[in-house]
């Protein structure tokens, strides 16, 4: 059987650094993001038992190193005793440099190969699935801003306030387009094991995240602004104290973070967030975006600018 579904990439404003089970990937803190609009992986599964392994491609180019990851997932969503799948994934920026490509593709190949597979899941033990594969991939499944929360022993996520309810934009700045040096499984480690500040990055969180749950009711975009902005910066604090050290800034990431100071000065509802590589997202107000993106576009080390807006969550759009 074959079936095809959509995901879109999230920006977390409140940061997922840490696992507190490595095998089962939970995550050692709450999160909460936003689920982008415009930029999207898709990805047809197709369960053949003809096929002698698992084959995957990426935008029409054979891919060896995601495979692995993708084949784990398809086991627990679909069982280890499954078909083998050819698995065709197309994707409309570029993978591993810091854009979350892996939560939009993991969020669709969950929904795709549980449906290729006939399975039907509930919403809890789809996002537990999705976040198996990555952390970040169960935020994916849901469209708006999106909270993950740790239950006893798993996670649940849910949407807390749909993207029609607060339009806001995101200008993602891309200041390097190649993968980034160290992949975020392996570094929150790193940071687990050998920052000083992890456990009070760990211990802060849920603070962190109830400012933001306030500031997202009452539409309070200074408040989501300096939460936001901060909780970024202890995560790359942590990063930055961790040995070896996790620097994934570049001079342009740094340069970008000052022109949206620099708009927020002005007057410009703007705040800057920055994952696990050098690219820099403004989350902006809608009225503001124009003004971002020329900002941004004209920063020195500014390879490519895309705005967007928010959308929804992973769905399926073809089933054979
Ligand atoms: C910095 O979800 O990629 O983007 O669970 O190991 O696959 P794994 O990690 P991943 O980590 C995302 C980290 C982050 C922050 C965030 O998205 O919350």
């Amino acid at each position: 059987m074959r079936a095809t579904a959509v995901a879109q990439p999230n920006i977390a404003l409140i940061k997922y650094w840490g696992k507190r089970d490595v095998t089962r990937n939970l995550p050692a803190v709450g999160s909460l993001s936003i689920t982008l609009a415009d930029l999207f992986t898709s990805m047809q599964i197709d369960l053949d038992r003809t096929a002698a392994c698992d084959e995957l491609t990426v935008n029409g180019i054979a891919d060896s190193d995601m495979l692995p990851r993708l084949s784990a997932c398809l086991d627990r969503v679909i069982g280890t005793d499954r078909a083998h799948a050819r698995i065709v994934s197309r994707c409309n920026f570029p993978v591993a440099a810091g854009l979350a490509s892996s939560a939009s593709a993991f969020a669709a190949a969950t929904v795709a190969a549980a449906a290729a597979a006939g399975k039907q899941y509930d919403p809890d033990r789809l996002a537990s699935l999705a976040g198996q594969a990555s952390g970040s991939a169960a935020r994916s499944l849901y469209g708006g801003f999106v909270e993950l929360r740790n239950t006893d022993d798993d996670i649940a996520v849910s949407t807390v306030l749909p993207a029609s309810d607060w339009p806001l934009v995101v200008v993602v700045a891309i200041t390097e387009s190649g993968p980034k040096a160290v992949g975020s499984t392996a570094a929150m480690e790193i940071s687990r094991k050998t920052s000083p500040f992890y456990a009070s990055w760990v211990a802060q969180q849920d603070a962190d995240l109830t400012v933001a749950r306030n500031a997202l009711q009452q539409r309070d975009f200074d408040k989501l602004a300096d939460i936001a902005e901060h909780n970024c910066l202890k995560m790359h604090s942590v990063m930055w104290a961790s040995r070896p050290p996790l620097v994934y800034w570049n001079a342009a990431t740094m340069r970008c973070m000052e022109t949206v100071r620099e708009l927020r000065r002005a007057g410009c509802g703007v705040f800057f967030t920055i994952d696990a590589g050098p690219q820099v997202k403004a989350v902006c107000l809608p009225e503001h975006a124009p003004r971002v993106k020329d900002a941004l576009s004209a920063t020195i080390g500014v390879q490519d600018v895309t705005t967007t807006g928010l959308g929804d969550g992973a769905r399926l759009v073809a089933q054979e």
